[in-house]
Formats: structure tokens, sequence, C-alpha cells
């Protein structure tokens, strides 16, 4: 079974929608295999984002990344990546389709509810950055 990365991210943390976005993910058909909450210093969200640095919105996703707690999920399902960013929706809610969780639960482009793994090579290194081979074995 294929598993990847969500993060709920501070914003609906904040507002009160992650117990919402986590049943809307069970219900599309993820397992939770690991879960934890908590607040990223600017190391840890930097180092997540690296593949980003160097673009104009670096600064601010790391900001925003580290305005509160966040819930990362190791999420496993049949295809998983492909398929929660199908369930994710677009990066900018504007764009997102009609009952997808951005559309549902985002702000803007910026404060966009949750983040998915766009790679199973990235989902690997994703879950990795957030739990322990301890916690995996489930
Ligand atoms: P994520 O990595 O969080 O799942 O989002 P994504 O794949 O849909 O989008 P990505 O291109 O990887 O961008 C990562 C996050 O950076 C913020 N962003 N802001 N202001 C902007 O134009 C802009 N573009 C991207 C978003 O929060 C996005 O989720
Ligand atoms: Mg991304």
């Amino acid at each position: 079974m294929e598993r990847t990365l969500t993060i709920l991210k501070p914003d609906s943390v904040a507002a009160g929608n992650a117990g919402k976005i986590l049943a809307h993910l069970e219900a599309e058909g993820f397992r939770v295999v690991a879960m934890r909450r908590l607040q990223m210093t600017e190391a840890q969200a930097g180092a997540f984002y690296e593949v980003h640095r160097e673009r104009p919105f670096y600064g601010e996703l790391v900001e925003f990344m580290t305005s509160g707690p966040c819930i990362p999920i190791a999420l496993e399902r049949e295809n998983a990546v492909a398929y929660l960013r199908e369930v994710m929706g677009a990066t900018n809610p504007e764009e997102a389709a009609d009952g997808t969780i951005r559309k549902l639960y985002a702000t803007d482009v910026g404060r966009n509810a949750i983040h998915g793994s766009d790679s199973p090579e990235n989902a690997a290194i994703e879950v990795a950055f957030f739990f322990a081979r301890a916690d995996l074995l489930g």
C-alpha cells in the first residue's frame, strides 16, 4: 500500500478544521499510519520547504508554517500520493475544484489548509522528516 505525507497547516488547526479535514481524508479511504502535532521552528519549516528556497514566496511560506501548530500525518491508501493531490485541490483555492479540501477550507494561495507530497519519492522523504521508523510499523 502506498504512503504519503499530509500536513494540516496552521490555518486549519487555528480555525478548528483539523477534525473535519481528517474525517474528509478518512472518508476518501486514507488510513492514518502516524500523526503528531507540533509548532515548527524556522529551521524545521525552512528545511521541509528547502526546494522552494529561491522562490519569491519562500519567506512568507516559512513564516506562515511556523505561525502556529500544525498536524503532520502519514497516510496510507492505494495510489495515495496522486489521490491526495486530487482530494486537496489546486494550490490556489480560487482554482480548486468544488468539493476539494482547499476549496472547502483554504483562505488563499498562502493559507491553503493542507500540504500533500508531490511524488512517491518525496513522500518517502517527507514521511521520514516527521516520523521515526518505529512510528511507522503499524
Ligand atoms: P504543498 O507543497 O504545501 O502541498 O502545496 P503545493 O504542492 O500545492 O504547492 P507548491 O508549489 O509546492 O508550493 C508550496 C506552498 O507554497 C505556498 N505558495 N505560495 N504566493 C504564491 O504564489 C505561492 N505559491 C505557493 C503555498 O502555501 C503552497 O502550498
Ligand atoms: Mg508542493
